[in-house]
C-alpha cells in the first residue's frame, strides 16, 4: 500500500513527482504529499485527498519557488495508522526541519519508539507509525546521514520502503527498504526512486530493484548502494522492454476494461513460450522433474483473487494428481503451524509479487523445508526472488485495483504446472498433455468472441445495477469461480455480494433471499447440473431473479432461469478461463452504471504491503 517516489536531477522536481504519483495512485489514494529541498531547507506540501487536489494546492502557491526545486520525494497514501487527514499525510518532516521521510509499510514497534523519542524531547503531531521514522533518524543525526539512517533502521521493526531528504544534503535523496517494493531508475543527469516502474517509465527504462535492507544514495550524478553491512554493491541494470502505452488507458475509459480486453493476448503470451511441439517447457531452474515426481501434497498460498485462482486450481489438480491439495489464505497459512515438509510443493501466487502476507507465507514454507514455486506477474519482485523457482505470467502491467488479466494468466499457469507434474508422475501421457494444451491454446480466440459481443451482459447490468445484494452460487469448480465473480462485483460496485457453494445456501443464507434478490448461478459443471437446477428452483420459489451462466445447450436451465449468459462450447480445461470473463464484465458494467470510481475503488489498494 502507499506509493513513494523520489527525484534528483536538473529539472523541476514537483511536476515529475506529481506525474509519477498519479501512476502510483492504484497503491492508495486517500492523501498525498511532496517534500522539496534546496539550500534553504525542506518545503512540504501535503493534503488529504487525491493527487489532483495536491496539484491544485501547489498551483496556488509561489510557483516560481516551487519550480526552482530539483530534488524531492513524494507519497500517495493508503491509511493504516491514523485517518486520512492533512497532518497524517506524508512526507513527515522532523520537528527540527532537518529530515523528511515518505514511508510505505508498517513500523510495528512505533509506539515503543514514540515513547523512547518523547523521553528524549521529541514531539509528535500525527497518529501515524511513519512519523517515528523521521524523528528517529533526526535523533541519530549528527552530520552523517548514512550513520543516522543505519542507526535508526536497527530499531525499526516491520516493513518499510522509505525515501529520505536531509536539509543539510539538498543535492541527494536516500532510500531504504525491507519487505516492501522499491526500484531505482537511472536517467541521464537525473535519478529516481519509485514503488513501481510505471511511475518513472516516461523518464527512464533503466532500473534496478533495491534488495532487502539495502540503502541507496542518489544524486544527479549517480547512485551508490550499500548492503546491510555497509559494503558498497553494484546492481545489474534491467532495461524495461514494455512500452509506456502498456501503462496507459489507450482510449478505454478505465484501466479495468482495457485489461479485461487484453486477456486473449496476454494468455497467448503466457502459453506460447512454454510450449514446444505439444510439450510443456516450464524452464524451472532449481526444482527438477525428479523432485516434482516425489511431491506428496500441494499447498497453494495466496491472497484475494490470487487465492481464488488457487481454489479453482485445487479442484482440477486434485482430479488430475490424486494427492492432497489445499488452497490457503496466506494470512492464515503463516500462523497456522502448517504441516509441510520436503515432500510438499508450496505454490505461491501473486500478481505484484510483493503482497506481504504472501511473502511471509513463502518464507514460512521455505523455513519448513517445502519446495516452492511462485507464479508472479512483476519480474524480480520479492516473491519472485525468494522462491526456489518462478513462473512469470506475462500479463504486462496491471493498473486497475480489481485484477482481471493477472487472474486469467495465473489460471493458465496453474493448468500448465498441473499437467507438467502429472507428466513427470506418469499420470498423463504426452498425447493427453498435448491435447490439454491445445484446449488452452484455443482460449484466446474463444475469449475474443465473448469480448466482441458484450451486449447481453451490458443489458443485464442495466437491469440489476441497483441491486442491494447479489448471491453467486455454483458447485465444484463453479463454486470456486463464484468466489472471484462475487469479489469483482463487490469491490468495484459496492453492491453487497456473497459466493456460496450452491448446496450450502439452504443452510442459513437462503433466509436473505426475497422478492427480486439477484442470484447468479454458474452452471458449467455438468456432473452436478441437475443439483444446480434444483438450487435455482429453490431460490426462484423465494422470489429470486436468476441469471444462469451456461456453456452448453441446456433447455432445462434456460427454462428455470430468468436470463442466461452463454459461454461458448469448449473443452473442460478452458471452461473456468472463459466463464470468469463475462462475470468480470458484468461487475464492470454494473459499477459503471452506478458511476463508481472503477479503477480506484474506495478503501482498496492494489498492492497490499502490510499485514
Ligand atoms: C489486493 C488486490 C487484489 C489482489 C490481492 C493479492 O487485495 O486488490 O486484486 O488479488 O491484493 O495481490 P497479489 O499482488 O498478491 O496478487
Amino acid at each position: 500500500m502507499c506509493g513513494i517516489v523520489g527525484y534528483v536531477g536538473n529539472k523541476s522536481a514537483a511536476g515529475i513527482l506529481l506525474d509519477a504519483l498519479e501512476k502510483l495512485e492504484y497503491r492508495g489514494y486517500d492523501s498525498a504529499g511532496i517534500a522539496l529541498t534546496d539550500k534553504d531547507g525542506i518545503s512540504v506540501y501535503k493534503t488529504r485527498g487525491r493527487i489532483k487536489k495536491l496539484r491544485e494546492i501547489m498551483e496556488n502557491r509561489d510557483q516560481s519557488k516551487i519550480d526552482g526545486f530539483t530534488v524531492g520525494i513524494g507519497h500517495t497514501r493508503w491509511a493504516t495508522h491514523g485517518e486520512p487527514s492533512d497532518s497524517n499525510s506524508h512526507p513527515h518532516l522532523s520537528k527540527s526541519g532537518k529530515v523528511a521521510v515518505v514511508h510505505n509499510g508498517i513500523i510495528e514497534n512505533y509506539l515503543e519508539l514514540r515513547a523512547f523519542l518523547i523521553d528524549h524531547g521529541h514531539t509528535f503531531c500525527t497518529e501515524t507509525d511513519s512519523e517515528v521514522v523521521s524523528e528517529l533518524i533526526d535523533y541519530y543525526y549528527n552530520g552523517d546521514p548514512v550513520s543516522a539512517v543505519r542507526r535508526a533502521e536497527v530499531q525499526l521493526k516491520g516493513s518499510y520502503a522509505i525515501g529520505i531528504l536531509f536539509s543539510d544534503y539538498p543535492w541527494q535523496i536516500m532510500a531504504l527498504r525491507k519487505d516492501g517494493p522499491l526500484i531505482v531508475g537511472i536517467g541521464d543527469g537525473e535519478n529516481f526512486i519509485a514503488s513501481d516502474i510505471p511511475a518513472i517509465l516516461k523518464h527512464t527504462r533503466d532500473i534496478f530493484r533495491l534488495g532487502e535492507r539495502e540503502l541507496a544514495i542518489l544524486t544527479k550524478e549517480g547512485v551508490t548502494v550499500m548492503d546491510k553491512y555497509g559494503e558498497r554493491i553494484e546492481h545489474e541494470v534491467e532495461h524495461i522492454q514494455w512500452d509506456v502505452d502498456a501503462a496507459e488507458k489507450g482510449g478505454y475509459p478505465h484501466f479495468m476494461i482495457k485489461e479485461i480486453m487484453e486477456q486473449p493476448d496476454v494468455i497467448t503470451k503466457t502459453i506460447t513460450p512454454r510450449v514446444e511441439d505439444g510439450r510443456i517447457m516450464l524452464g524451472l531452474r532449481h526444482i527438477t522433474d525428479q523432485d516434482l515426481s516425489m511431491i506428496e501434497n500441494i499447498k497453494i498460498v495466496a491472497c484475494g483473487s490470487a487465492y481464488h485462482v488457487g481454489v479453482v486450481a485445487k479442484y482440477f489438480m486434485k482430479k488430475t494428481l490424486r494427492i492432497p491439495i489445499e488452497a490457503e489464505l496466506a494470512s492464515e497459512f503463516r500462523y497456522d503451524d502448517p504441516i509441510i515438509d520436503e515432500h510438499t510443493l508450496v505454490i505461491i501466487i501473486s500478481q505484484s509479487g510483493e503482497t506481504l502476507d504472501t511473502l511471509y507465507g513463502l518464507r514460512e514454507a521455505r523455513i519448513r523445508g517445502a519446495r516452492t514455486i511462485s507464479i508472479v506477474n512483476v519480474v524480480a519482485s520479492s516473491i519472485a526472488n525468494e522462491s526456489e523457482d518462478v513462473l512469470y505470467t506475462w500479463a504486462g502491467p496491471e493498473i486497475a485495483v480489481a485484477t482481471t488479466k493477472a487472474y486469467s494468466t495465473q489460471l493458465i499457469l496453474m493448468h500448465m504446472l498441473n499437467w507438467h507434474i502429472a507428466g513427470v508422475k506418469g499420470l498423463m501421457s504426452q498425447e493427453e498433455i498435448a491435447a490439454a494444451i491445445n484446449e488452452l491454446e484455443r482460449i484466446p480466440e474463444q475469449l475474443r468472441g465473448i469480448l466482441e459481443s458484450v451486449e447481453n451482459v451490458q443489458y443485464l447490468s442495466s437491469l440489476y445495477f441497483n441491486s442491494q445484494s447479489v448471491f453467486f452460487i455454483g458447485r465444484n469448480i463453479d463454486y470456486a469461480l463464484s468466489l472471484e465473480a462475487s469479489l469483482k462485483l463487490k469491490e468495484i460496485s459496492y453492491i453487497h455480494s456473497e459466493a456460496y457453494a450452491a448446496g450450502e445456501l439452504k443452510h442459513g443464507s437462503i433466509s436473505l433471499v426475497e422478492d427480486g434478490t439477484l442470484v447468479i448461478a454458474i452452471c458449467t459443471y455438468r456432473p452436478l447440473l441437475d443439483k444446480m437446477i434444483s438450487n435455482i428452483k429453490e431460490v426462484k420459489a423465494r422470489g429470486a431473479k436468476v441469471i444462469a451462466v451456461i456453456n452448453h445447450d441446456d433447455s432445462e436451465t434456460e427454462r428455470v432461469a430468468d436470463h442466461v449468459i452463454r459461454i461458448p462450447e469448449c473443452g473442460v480445461n478452458a471452461v473456468p478461463s472463459l466463464t470468469i470473463v463475462p462475470l468480470q464484465l458484468l461487475a464492470y458494467y454494473m459499477a459503471s452504471h452506478k458511476g463508481c470510481d472503477i479503477d480506484k475503488p474506495r478503501n482498496l489498494a492494489k498492492s497490499v504491503t502490510v499485514e
